[in-house]
């Protein structure tokens, strides 16, 4: 056997044997390193002659892959010993690091009950953008340009001429552009009024619009969505009072009030508005779609928009609206 070979299969034994980091690294050292004795092998070359360089310089070369190769398997090894180790140690049964668990916030929970009681009734869910146009805010719901709605104390207008939706009813027009009737939608979601704020006002709120087209519909039904949705809500024995009102794009209009022992005060709650469509909405909407899928003739409906902020006041017992956008963990952890 050549000295080399020797060298080398000395050096794979220690490599193989190496207890650890500290010692693999040695034994790299001892025959790798710049003045390890293989390395050594490489200065001898000069002094060889034409017959031996061949040889040797083969013989070197197989002993250095074959070296650094055994090193980096037997690294391997204890790499993964150690890690294997290292698990062992681990103890699954101490307790975990608990997660902080939330909880819905009262305005969410109050829309998912409501929502659900109205799907229960075949309504489906439509959606809107909180920052609207005009036409979908006003014009497109018979509201003139001179309203009082319109005016800049009111709404909250963008620079570029669109404005933060008044009322969710912009979600009426954008349901019945986008699909033919029937239709029985309600939308969820906020809307915006430059209000005086107060313990009840904000100058954001919640509603949820609804809207009910199909062929003979009349205010009996109307009455009758409401009501169901109420008794569900706050109980059988609540009572509802409908009021005749005035809204631009509803004839006739209504607003209606609650009165329920889910209600501390005992007094009457104004809860929202609503109405048949008025003809000239669908009108509109034909216009704008460029059909008579909504002909007057043919088709009636209702439309109501409940306000959700006051309903969750009373029922959650809230003293000041504002509670609702403040983000107090101490307020909204009572509602877990
Ligand atoms: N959009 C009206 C409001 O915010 C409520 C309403 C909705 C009235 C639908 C009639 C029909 O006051």
């Amino acid at each position: 056997m050549h000295p080399l070979e020797e060298l080398r299969d000395a050096a794979l034994r220690e490599i193989d044997s190496a207890a650890d980091e500290q010692a693999l690294d040695a034994a790299r050292v001892k025959y790798l390193g710049r003045s390890g004795s293989i390395s050594a092998w490489s200065d001898k070359m000069k002094s060889l002659t034409k017959d031996e360089k061949p040889v040797v310089g083969k013989l070197l070369n197989e002993a250095r892959t074959s070296v650094t190769a055994a090193i980096e398997h037997r690294a391997e090894q204890l790499r993964s010993a150690k890690e294997t180790a290292d698990l062992a140690n681990i103890d699954v049964t101490l307790p975990g690091t608990p997660h902080e668990i939330g909880t819905l916030h009262p305005l969410t929970q109050m829309l998912e009950r409501s929502v659900s009681i109205f799907r229960r009734m075949g309504f489906a869910i439509a959606d809107g953008p909180d920052v609207e146009d005009e036409w979908h805010c006003f014009d497109a719901l018979n509201t003139p340009a001179d309203h009082p709605a319109r005016n800049e104390q009111d709404t909250f207008y963008l620079p570029d001429g669109r404005l933060l939706r008044s009322h969710t009813s912009t979600v009426q027009i954008r349901t019945m552009q986008s699909q033919p009737p029937p239709i029985r939608v309600i939308a969820p979601g906020a809307a915006y009024r430059r209000d005086e704020v107060d313990a009840t006002h904000a100058a954001q709120f919640h509603q949820i619009e609804g809207l009910y087209v199909d062929e003979n519909v009349s205010v009996a039904d109307l009455k009758g969505t409401i009501e169901f949705f109420l008794h569900e809500l706050l109980g059988a024995e609540t009572e509802i009072r409908f009021r005749p009102h005035y809204f631009p794009f509803t004839e006739p209009s209504f607003e209606f009030d609650v009165r329920s022992s889910a209600i501390k005060s005992g007094k009457w709650l104004e809860l929202a508005g609503c109405g048949m469509v008025h003809p000239a909405v669908f009108e509109e909407v034909n216009r704008a779609r460029g059909d008579q899928a909504y002909d007057p003739a043919k088709w009636t409906g209702f439309a109501f928009g409940l306000g959700m902020d006051r309903l969750a006041m009373i029922l959650f017992d809230i003293p000041d609206i504002r509670f609702f956008a403040q983000n107090d963990l101490r307020f909204l952890r009572q509602f877990a």
